[in-house]
Order: C-alpha cells, then structure tokens, then sequence
C-alpha cells in the first residue's frame, strides 16, 4: 500500500501522542514536524525531526499536501488549521488501530481519535476535533469542531458538544445534555445540566466557576 505522507503540527506532550498514532495507524509516511517555536527546529521527538515553523512547511510543500494539528489548544489548533486549509493543505483524519468506532459514525477532516476510544452508533463528530484516550462517546452524540474530550471522559447518549468546548480528564456528561460554545468542564466533573456558552463548570455534582 502506498502511504500518504504527513506532517505533524506540534512537537509538545499531546504531539508524542499523536506521533504515535499516526505510527500506528499504518496508513501515513510522517516525513517531519512543523513549530512556530525557533527554539525547537532542528529538535527531535520520538526520533522525528522538526524542520521549523510555517515558512519552512512552505518551502517543503512539494514533498507533502497532508498534516494534522497535534496542539491540545482548542483555539490554537483552530487557527492554525484554519491558516492550512488556506494554503490549501489537506486535513487528515487520524484513527488509533485501538479505537472501537460503529460503521455509522461521521469523522470529519483534522481529527484525532486516540488508543482505546469507543464510539457508538449514529454519532457526528466535526473537524478539528480531539477524542483523547480511553473516553467514551455513546450514541447520537454530536461533537462540534474545534472540540477536546480529554482522557477518560464519558459523553452519555444524545450529547451535544459545541464549537471549542473543552471535555476535562475524567467527566462524565448525563444523557441529552448541551455543552454551549467555548465552555469549560473541569477535570473529573459530573455535568448535570445544560452548559451555557463560555462558562466553566468544576465538580461532582459540576457548580459554575467563571462565565465570559
Ligand atoms: C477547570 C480548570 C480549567 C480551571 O482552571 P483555573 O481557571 O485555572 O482554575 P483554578 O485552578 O484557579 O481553580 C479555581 C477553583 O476551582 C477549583 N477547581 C479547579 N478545577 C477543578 C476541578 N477539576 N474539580 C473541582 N474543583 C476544581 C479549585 O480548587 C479552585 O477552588 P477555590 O476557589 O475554592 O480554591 C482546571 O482546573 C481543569 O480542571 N482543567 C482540566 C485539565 C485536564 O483535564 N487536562 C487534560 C489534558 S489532556
């Protein structure tokens, strides 16, 4: 099988997870790494070698027209995945061999689906998006763009993630629930009921932290 060659955006702890993945995932030829940050081109992560920042991506688009965005920043990510579609770079879409997903599910360009993931029947998941290790996405949830489900989170039946929402490590969201735009559920929180947008929410039962 020919592989499609791929860079990855993001050299910090999320991008070794990532690496991994697109390792795994057998079906990509990672040829090198993208930071805007000057100290780290030329660095090395799991033996894989980051060449620069934007300008140097440019120079190198030649060799390659697909990558991925390993930053864990909702609104980094965005942007910056916003910034290659407009160089016309392609998305990929990154499966762990490990994840359980039901033939029905809809996966979008530039998401992550990582080690041990399950998603259920009738589920939507939009671009840009991270399912990170070990959570569960029950059936007919909807995951809108730009979002992160953390570690270990469970989304019950019929949950609807907004743009940017972030998923703390280790919640659980009762069935049916909204998680409004931009907001924020802390690490290990219960959500009882729907999230406003831009709101953070901490806790078991979860209690509202901040509003924007
Ligand atoms: C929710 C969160 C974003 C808030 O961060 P913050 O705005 O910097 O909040 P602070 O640390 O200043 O804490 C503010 C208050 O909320 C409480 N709090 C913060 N996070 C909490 C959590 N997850 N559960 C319960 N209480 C929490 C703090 O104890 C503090 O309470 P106090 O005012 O009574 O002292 C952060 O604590 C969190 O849970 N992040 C999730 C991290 C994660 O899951 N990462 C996975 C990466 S893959």
């Amino acid at each position: 099988m020919n592989k499609i060659p791929i860079f990855v955006f993001g050299t910090g702890g999320h991008a070794k997870v990532v690496i991994d993945t697109v390792r795994c995932a057998n079906k990509f030829k990672l040829l090198f790494l993208i930071d805007d940050k000057q100290n780290v081109k030329n660095s090395r992560v799991l033996k894989c070698q980051c060449i620069g920042g934007r300008d140097e991506l440019l120079a190198h688009r030649d060799q390659v027209n697909e990558g991925i965005v390993a930053i864990g920043n909702n609104f980094v990510r965005t942007e910056i995945a916003d910034w290659l579609n407009n160089k016309s770079f392609d998305l990929a879409t990154i499966i762990h061999p490990s994840a359980i997903i039901a033939s029905d599910v809809n996966i979008e360009a530039g998401t992550l689906v990582m080690p041990s993931v399950v998603i259920n029947p009738s589920v939507n998941i939009g671009r840009n998006v991270i399912i990170n290790t070990n959570s569960i996405v029950e059936h007919d949830c909807q995951i809108d763009s730009g979002a992160h489900i953390a570690p270990g989170s469970i989304l019950s039946g019929g949950v609807v993630i907004e743009k940017n929402v972030f998923v703390g490590a280790g919640s659980v969201i009762l069935p049916g629930l909204r998680i409004g735009e931009n907001a924020i559920v802390g690490a290990n929180s219960t959500v009882l009921r729907d999230i406003s947008p831009n709101e953070t929410v901490v806790g078991s039962p979860a209690r509202s932290l901040k509003k924007y």
